[in-house]
């Protein structure tokens, strides 16, 4: 891959932070928006803006077959078997928020149980919780190891005639492990269990299968594999969407209604009441053509390759360094600490040197608690990251380092 030719297609990498080039590595939290994308997205307000499903006219009519033509590019991406198992949301929190709320809110009652593991981002464990408040279900958490990866013995032995659902992460947003999914899915699915799977931080980096994977649900966001923010994917087994009520009552989830009786859509529709954000769906399109031209592995092994170099130089020239996660085959995800340093004042001033990484409990608190920290700083790299890159980021990290220590 050309990376020069790709940052061209990134006019905010070319910025300058208190006087330096910038050197975004807070790709995890959300990446940057290639040209095509913000292309489409201006095309969408300025040609062919109009609500979707609601007019005859031509706008209208462009604008729905624009979103629908975007479903149809996800079924493709994911590999799911229809458009019908292809629901839009706002991101993974509303995905995830969508499948407790309606599968947990029809389908738990008091005392069933939800496994979930310590890895996981606060968008699945709060909803789960919820349901813990408002039904009285359990939550069991299955933990990790020295390297960071999820410790499968003790997953398996948390199963019991109580278990009603799985929730967990492909990847990690601070560990980067990758979770061997299909053995986690094929497991539940021995006895007899659901299990929802936060693609958020595996989207940008991994070939998604859900029918591979056999996974019941799928969630990930747009904004963090190049497309716009306000989009995400909420993938279903049709078994389990029809089963399922509706998550949100409005305008276009429903077939017809009376104050006597109102029934709903057919899916996806019945999940997706109220206008969606049509013109951000259509960028999505532009978003996966983009990483699919790249190739999804070429990105991965690229990033790869920083990771290695970025995580050797910073084993070996920066005293004191500790970096959490080490799984083999981990995405381009590096939290670490140095010494006694508070991961704040780093993220702090490596700013002020042009660095851009993201500090704190990283909507992770039950990790940084099994991890015994507080929270991290967190470098993680994205397609048009460089090997200068790495340097600029190496040499701001060992003159902050030196400066606190
Ligand atoms: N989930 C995003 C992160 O890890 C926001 O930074």
């Amino acid at each position: 891959m050309d990376i020069a030719k790709i940052r061209e297609e990134y006019p905010i990498l070319q910025r300058k932070i208190y006087g330096h080039q910038l050197v975004y590595l807070d790709n995890t939290a959300t990446s940057q928006t290639p040209d095509c994308v913000v292309d489409a997205v201006v095309r969408g307000y300025t040609t062919t803006k109009a609500n979707v499903h609601r007019g005859v006219h031509t706008l209208s009519m462009e604008a729905t077959e624009l979103q629908e033509g975007t479903r149809r590019r996800v079924k493709e991406f994911i590999n799911a078997s229809s458009t019908d198992e292809v629901i839009f949301t706002r991101g993974t929190t509303e995905a995830i928020n969508l499948v407790a709320a309606s599968y947990g809110g029809a389908f738990f009652k008091e005392g069933d149980e939800v496994i979930l593991s310590v890895m996981e981002h606060h968008s699945n464990i709060v909803p789960w919780q919820l349901l813990e408040s408002r039904i009285g279900i359990k939550i069991r958490v299955i933990p990790i190891n020295s390297v960071g990866e999820l410790d499968l013995d003790v997953y398996r032995s948390l199963f019991s005639e109580k278990t009603r659902f799985v929730s967990v992460c492909h990847a990690s947003n601070v560990l980067g492990t990758v979770n061997p999914v299909k053995e986690i899915v094929a497991e539940a699915h021995s006895h007899g269990v659901p299990v929802l799977i936060d693609g958020a931080q595996a989207a940008p980096h991994l070939k998604i299968d859900v029918t591979d994977f056999d996974a019941d649900f799928y969630a990930f966001s747009a904004h963090k594999m190049y497309g716009p923010a306000g989009v995400g994917v909420l993938y279903g087994k049709r078994k389990w969407l029809e089963m399922m009520p509706p998550y949100q009552g409005g305008g276009e989830m429903i077939e017809t209604v009376s104050f006597e009786r109102t029934t709903f859509a057919a899916l996806p529709y019945k999940f997706e009441a109220g206008t969606p954000d049509f013109v951000g769906i259509a960028a999505l399109h532009k978003a996966i053509d983009y990483m699919e031209n790249l190739g999804v592995e070429n990105i991965a092994a690229h990033e790869h390759e920083l990771l290695e170099y970025t995580t050797r130089r910073m084993m070996e020239e920066v005293p004191g360094m500790r970096i959490f996660g080490t799984a083999p085959g981990k995405c381009a995800i590096i939290s670490f600490l140095v010494g006694n340093e508070h991961h704040y004042d780093m993220g702090m001033l490596l700013d002020k040197l042009g660095i851009a990484v993201r500090t704190g409990h990283h909507c992770a608190q039950p990790l940084m608690h099994a991890l015994g920290v507080e929270g991290v700083v967190r470098a993680s790299f994205a397609v048009y990251n460089t090997i200068d890159d790495c340097d600029r980021f190496m040499t701001a990290l060992k003159r902050v380092a030196a400066m606190l220590g």
